[in-house]
């Protein structure tokens, strides 16, 4: 099953798409995560996409394309695309790639969330720099405060969470990525919304169930 999770920064994507993972036995792509690990590796990539990821903008579409239909390739199995596509020229190129190989997207899982309830999501998150793992101060504390339940590194905050880079991030979803849905629609796609405003299982209770009944449909 290859899937695509949309939603705004802070909808839960991550969170959400480790778990879709995990139960359907298929890999998570996250572009930001993958955008992370070249930042932090020093190359050239990392180096060209720091500003615009501190900044809040979207990284330009030709390095992100490349970026993630290489790790498309790489993928063992099938997957789920977390933060990608994040456009609509993204979408296309995506179709591209996949209808050359001959696969497709079985279905799209539409994270539903208001802007309000986004900034407290993202200045609270905390992540493990070593495994990766997403915290919350309030709402998915770890056992002890700031350690990482895994492996016991201190937690740290993305530098994009601040308020006022969150206010552009959630401008470029806005301009740029809510159109991803409608493309998407006009294709014919299963386009799976769910309410994100709820608690983190309440949300993954209601994809499991959504997704289970695309499962079922697609074989
Ligand atoms: P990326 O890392 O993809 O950031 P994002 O889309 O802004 O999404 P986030 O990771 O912030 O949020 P999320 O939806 O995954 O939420 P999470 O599960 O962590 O991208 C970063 C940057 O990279 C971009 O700004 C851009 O510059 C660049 N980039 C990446 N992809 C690109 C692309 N395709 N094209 C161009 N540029 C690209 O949850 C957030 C917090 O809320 C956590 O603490 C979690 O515990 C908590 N939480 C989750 N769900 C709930 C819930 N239901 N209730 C309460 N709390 C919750």
């Amino acid at each position: 099953m290859r899937l695509i999770l949309l939603g705004p920064p802070g909808a839960g994507k991550g969170t959400q798409c480790k778990r879709i993972a995990d139960r359907y036995e298929i890999a998570h792509l996250s572009s930001g995560d993958i955008l992370r690990v070249e930042r932090a590796a020093g190359s050239e990539l990392g180096q060209k996409a720091q500003s615009y990821m501190d900044s809040g903008r979207l990284v330009p579409d030709g390095i992100i394309i490349s970026m993630m239909i290489d790790a498309m390739k790489k993928a063992v199995g099938e997957y789920v695309l977390d933060g990608f596509p994040r456009t609509v020229v993204q979408a296309e190129e995506l179709d591209k790639s996949l209808a050359e190989a001959g696969e497709e997207i079985v279905g799209i899982v539409n994270l539903r969330v208001s802007d309000d309830r986004i900034a407290g999501r993202l200045t609270g998150r905390r992540s493990c720099p070593q495994c990766g793992a997403v915290y919350h101060i309030e709402n998915l504390k770890p056992r002890v405060e700031n350690i990482c339940d895994r492996d016991g590194e201190a937690l740290v905050q993305r530098a994009d969470d601040t308020p006022e880079v969150v206010a552009d991030r959630l401008k470029a979803y806005h301009e740029q990525t809510a159109a991803v849905v409608g493309y998407y629609e006009g294709r014919g796609k299963a386009v799976i919304d769910v309410d994100a405003a709820g608690g983190i299982e309440e949300v993954t209770a209601s994809i499991f169930s959504k997704l289970d009944v695309l499962c079922s449909q697609v074989g």
